[in-house]
């Protein structure tokens, strides 16, 4: 049947009209923080309107998602912070677990086998020695304007008066207490209630946590690692044949680092240095696509996919072999984004098909379970921007809740590569120069980033999901610069990844079956995944702040 044609002509506005407008982002005139979690956001947001700044917030959120958000939110992890400055300048807190003195070549190589064992990923021996208490400290005590003690507040009254359990977090402990949990007392007795699982609605109150986190609101980071709770995980550490010694927390230190700078199609990028291997892949990769024509067929087409995945894999192949800690191996981040360089690895992509990652290899520069990070975003009154995502590494990190403490422990040991040449649980291949040394830094994918245009702030954003992160910041960037979304577009799209080895192209389940098969058709291995990435994204956009965060889990963003 034909419609008349004026009705035909209003059905074809409204259809046009409603493919214009995707979901929309939280829009506020002054300030704005997106978290994956509502009690987090609601504090860090309390901070801005009470006139903190983006730092001061910064520190109310990790402390609260510490509380509310265990699976990843830590004390006893650790991760990066960007800052941006209201006035242009930018500097990065590298607040990353550093392996202990005792940690070696090959302490997690099981000398009868030749093989790694799961201590780099379970229980005591796992652990690098945490930075995120020392790393709010010291950003605070430089760049914060309230007082610490007002800020740990939040936290404090969470973990001690409990809060209601949601659904999600419900979910993710049932899971996890029937498995890595269960195997340490003190997390099982945590976090069950009574013996039984939480559902959603009960009040999960942790006391340990609560103590914990007074005596560090009280008495600093000092506390954590010098005093009372130093001494007491030092000693839980030695009782489980653990690696962390007291020297080993005294000895912490925070490293503050230069952001990586590029561009972009005239955008300002602002990025996260070597010991991540975020920033460069993701300004080597922009550097790939800005010479084509990847975009001709608009956001989610075969053709654009291909391209990014492509990029992906030749920056995966350089990964595996050239990051490490830049303090103890040389990066070398200008060959990488050398525009030859640059230009020679654009120029080795067919359009058509897919390169076999067996031909790529990491240029030669002389001449995936659930698993658990968060990032959240954050911009003030006056225009200062903070992007933090910090980390357990794995969900629950090792599974061991230091006794007493209330807290759970990281297992950033194993993004060494803990048997160089082996894949580790990303199924990330890593090289000699991530091999795993005394106080040295493991290689993270966190990439906390900015976007700037026309020198002032543009996007805030980052993401969790091991070495997805990288290609989640990636994309997202593109969405908003490409292909023409709003914040909360860019977030919502589906997305994919591609990391070298193994050679296949990772989608979400939201790609179209279409698009899957014109992928195959290029040669591409597809496989389907119900979620990459998790972001937690702001941009500025005019008079309005746009906060989006992601669907795909509970986040929330909220502003005034
Ligand atoms: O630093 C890294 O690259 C990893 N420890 C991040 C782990 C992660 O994102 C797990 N999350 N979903």
């Amino acid at each position: 049947m034909r419609f008349p044609s004026k009705c035909a002509a209003t059905l074809a506005a409204i259809a046009l009209a409603t493919a214009c407008f995707g979901r929309q982002p939280v829009r506020a005139r002054h300030a704005m923080v997106v978290t994956r979690e509502a009690h987090a956001t609601d504090a860090g947001e309390a901070v801005l309107e009470a006139g903190g700044n983006a730092i001061d917030a910064a520190v109310a959120v990790a402390f609260t998602l510490a509380v509310t958000h265990p699976s990843a939110g830590n004390l006893g992890g650790g991760g990066f912070m960007l800052i941006r400055f209201a006035d242009g300048r930018s500097t990065f807190i590298d607040f990353r677990e550093r392996a202990p003195k005792a940690a070696s070549h090959d302490m997690y190589i099981d000398p009868a086998t030749g093989k790694p064992t799961e201590e780099s990923l379970v229980g005591y021996r796992a652990s690098g020695v945490p930075g995120t208490v020392r790393g709010m400290e010291y950003a605070h005590g430089k760049f914060g304007s309230k007082p610490w003690k007002e800020l740990l507040e939040p936290a404090v009254r969470l973990a001690r008066d409990g809060f209601p359990v949601s659904y999600a977090l419900a979910q993710t402990l049932h899971g996890n207490v029937s498995g890595k949990l269960s195997r340490f007392p003190e997390s099982k007795r945590i976090f069950l209630k009574d013996g039984a699982f939480y559902e959603a609605g009960d009040t999960l109150q942790q006391p340990e946590l609560a103590r914990t986190l007074e005596r560090i609101r009280t008495r600093g980071a000092k506390d954590f690692y010098e005093g009372e709770t130093a001494q007491l995980l030092a000693a839980d550490m030695k009782d489980h044949g653990g690696t962390i010694t007291l020297d080993d927390l005294r000895n912490y230190k925070v490293i503050e680092r230069q952001p990586l700078e590029g561009q972009y199609k005239g955008y300002g990028i602002i990025t996260s240095p070597p010991p991540s291997s975020g920033g460069v892949g993701i300004l080597q990769m922009m550097g790939v696509l800005e010479g084509t024509d990847y975009a001709k067929d608009g956001a989610g087409s075969a053709y654009a996919l291909h391209y990014e995945a492509e990029a992906m894999r030749r920056y995966f192949a350089d990964r595996a072999e050239h990051l490490g800690d830049p303090d103890f191996v040389k990066v070398p981040v200008k060959a990488l984004l050398d525009p030859r360089y640059v230009t020679k690895l654009r120029e080795s992509i067919d359009p058509n098909h897919a390169t076999p990652s067996a031909e790529i290899h990491a240029g030669d520069l002389a001449p995936y379970e659930s698993a658990e990070t968060t990032h959240f975003s954050i911009v003030d009154a006056q225009g200062n921007a903070v992007a933090v995502t910090y980390t357990l590494n794995g969900i629950f990190g090792s599974g061991v809740t230091a006794t007493g403490l209330g807290f759970l422990l990281n297992n950033e040991m194993d993004d060494f590569a803990p048997k160089p040449g082996e894949p580790n649980v990303y199924g990330l291949i890593q090289g000699e120069a991530n091999a795993i040394a005394p106080h040295k830094t493991p290689l993270s994918s966190m990439c906390p980033t900015m976007v700037t245009q026309g020198g002032k702030l543009y996007m805030v954003l980052g993401s969790p999901g091991g070495p997805t992160i990288i290609n989640t910041v990636l994309e997202t960037i593109l969405n908003v610069i490409d292909f023409h979304m709003n914040m909360q577009e860019a977030v919502d799209q589906p997305r994919i990844h591609h990391q070298w080895l193994p050679d296949t192209l990772t989608v979400e389940k939201t790609v179209s079956p279409d698009t899957i098969r014109l992928l195959e058709q290029r040669g591409h291995q597809i496989r389907v995944i119900p979620q990459v990435g998790e972001l937690a994204a702001i941009r500025v956009e005019g008079q309005w702040i746009e906060g989006a965060p992601d669907g795909r889990v509970d986040g929330t963003a909220k502003g005034y």
